[in-house]
């Protein structure tokens, strides 16, 4: 299985970084993409270096080449998951103004009838930010966003993150083991 993943600059680009874990952990191929403000948020939020978010990924692309394998159709993937996602770069997708690499990659999944997951971070969210987010939905994006939890013992934020990691597996149909689903009781 091959992923494509697009970090943006939402707060929690922590997210982005478990997520590559749990997906190199899962043998799943990952081809990444960062911007710039997500390197930004990333120093402002996180003790993390982009280098322990690009070592865990199998191929990793500069957001300016608009030549990288991602940029096109003829690339396989299983789909994209863009997370977190900030409301700019969701502007972007909904409106295919693919002006960096995450954005085209985003769009060409979409041209190509691929799965593309959106982890929306914002709130609170306004009229603008909802209205493009039912744009997403409209288009074929699957909307998942990084909700709190009460269930299933996730009292701490790893336990929400991992939550948010086995919402987006189910997504491309695997299971992470660090997640437990609600099993009725
Ligand atoms: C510490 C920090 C936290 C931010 N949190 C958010 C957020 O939660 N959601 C959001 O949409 N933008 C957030 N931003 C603003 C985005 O980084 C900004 O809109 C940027 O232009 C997004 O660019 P990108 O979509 O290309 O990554 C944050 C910025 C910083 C510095």
């Amino acid at each position: 299985m091959r992923i494509i993943i697009g970090i943006s600059g939402a707060s929690g680009v922590v997210m982005g970084y478990h997520l590559l874990k749990a997906l190199r952990e899962a043998r799943v191929e990952t081809h990444l993409v960062v911007t710039e403000a997500a390197e930004r948020t990333l120093a402002c939020e996180t003790s993390f270096r982009l280098e322990d978010l690009t070592a865990l990924a199998d191929v990793v692309y500069d957001l300016r080449d608009m030549a990288a394998r991602i940029a096109s159709g003829s690339f396989w993937s299983d789909g994209m998951v863009v997370i977190p996602c900030s409301m700019k770069t969701l502007a972007g997708i909904v409106c295919g103004y693919a002006d960096n690499l995450l954005l085209r990659a985003a769009d060409v999944c979409l041209k190509e009838g691929r799965k593309v997951v959106l982890v929306p971070r914002e709130t609170p969210l306004s009229l603008v930010h909802l209205r493009n987010l039912k744009e997403a939905a409209e288009v074929g994006c699957k909307i998942v966003p990084p909700m709190l939890t009460f269930y299933g013992g996730a009292d701490t934020v790893e336990k929400q993150i991992d939550h948010i990691i086995g919402k987006i597996f189910l997504q491309f149909g695997l299971s992470y083991k660090n997640c437990t689903s609600w099993d009725g009781r």
